[in-house]
């Protein structure tokens, strides 16, 4: 049966056995994220497996010089189906963090435009209940920022241990039914694509709106997701995407990797 609208209502906190919250919706039968954890799901599907190899083919690629006065800006542009929580994009800040000490030159600015949709933003209290604030101290202030408008987030070199390095990101949270997503044409570099389960959720997985992400992505670009199901990698395969399969985490036997030539 497909839901065409959800009632946030529905929805309830949920604590998995290794500690880590998610939410769950009922009306779905699906939490957010793995109940074998939230937080290690995000990081091994999209972070692992998603942002990590987007940085990994930037090394040694972009630089032209180490010249003292000039500097150089380095950006990825990631495009987010399905913000929720925003835990994606937090361990997204966070590698990023890490990854300025050991993946990007000095001297050197790094420029993250990252787009997330969603249809159904959470409550405060839903969002202060779970725990994710101990994770960055961007959480809070990326919840209370409106939709539909880009903010920016500088963040200070005394959190990057590298001082040359300087990391700006450029946030927009649309609020958009996925399935009326516009595109942004050959422009994304990295998608994460995290809707609810094709099982649960089938309109979210049609070829329409798998055609339309391909689409958005650049030559070289990465859509990455937790899943690998059947008609998700024939679209993409539709789209001249060469699809990789990973094994999934925790009892998933499988998820997906689709780069664009
Ligand atoms: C698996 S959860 C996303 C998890 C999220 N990336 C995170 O890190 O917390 C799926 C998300 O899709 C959103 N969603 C469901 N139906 C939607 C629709 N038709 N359009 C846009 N978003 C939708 C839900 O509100 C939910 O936030």
């Amino acid at each position: 049966m497909i839901i065409t609208h959800l009632h946030p209502q529905r929805r309830k906190i949920v604590t998995f056995d290794d500690g880590s919250k998610s939410l769950f919706w009922d009306e779905i039968g699906e939490s957010y994220h793995s109940s074998q954890g939230s937080i290690e799901e995000s990081k091994y599907v999209f972070i692992y497996n998603g942002l990590d190899t987007i940085l990994e083919k930037r090394v040694g690629t972009s630089i032209s010089d180490t010249d003292d006065t000039h500097v150089n800006t380095e950006t990825i542009n990631i495009l987010e189906y399905g913000f929720g929580t925003g835990l994606n994009l937090i361990l997204t800040l966070n590698r990023l963090i890490d990854a300025s000490q050991t993946l990007l030159y000095p001297k050197k600015t790094l420029e993250i435009n990252y787009e997330s949709m969603d249809l159904y933003p959470l409550t405060e209290k839903e969002y202060t209940s779970l725990d994710y604030e101990k994770l960055s101290p961007y959480y809070i202030p990326i919840h209370k920022a409106p939709w539909n408008k880009t903010f920016t987030l500088a963040i200070p070199n005394k959190l990057i241990l590298n001082n040359y390095s300087t990391i700006k990101v450029n946030i927009k949270k649309t609020l958009c039914d996925i399935r009326d997503f516009k595109g942004k044409l050959e422009s994304v570099d990295l998608i994460y694509f995290d809707a609810f389960s094709p099982s649960n959720q089938p309109e979210l997985w049609s070829p329409e709106i798998i055609y339309n992400a391909a689409d958005n992505l650049k030559h070289g670009g990465l859509f990455t997701t937790y899943s690998a199901r059947g008609i998700l990698k024939t679209s993409l395969r539709e789209k001249g995407l060469i699809v990789k399969r990973l094994k999934g985490f925790g009892k998933k036997h499988h998820m997906v990797n689709a780069y664009k030539n």
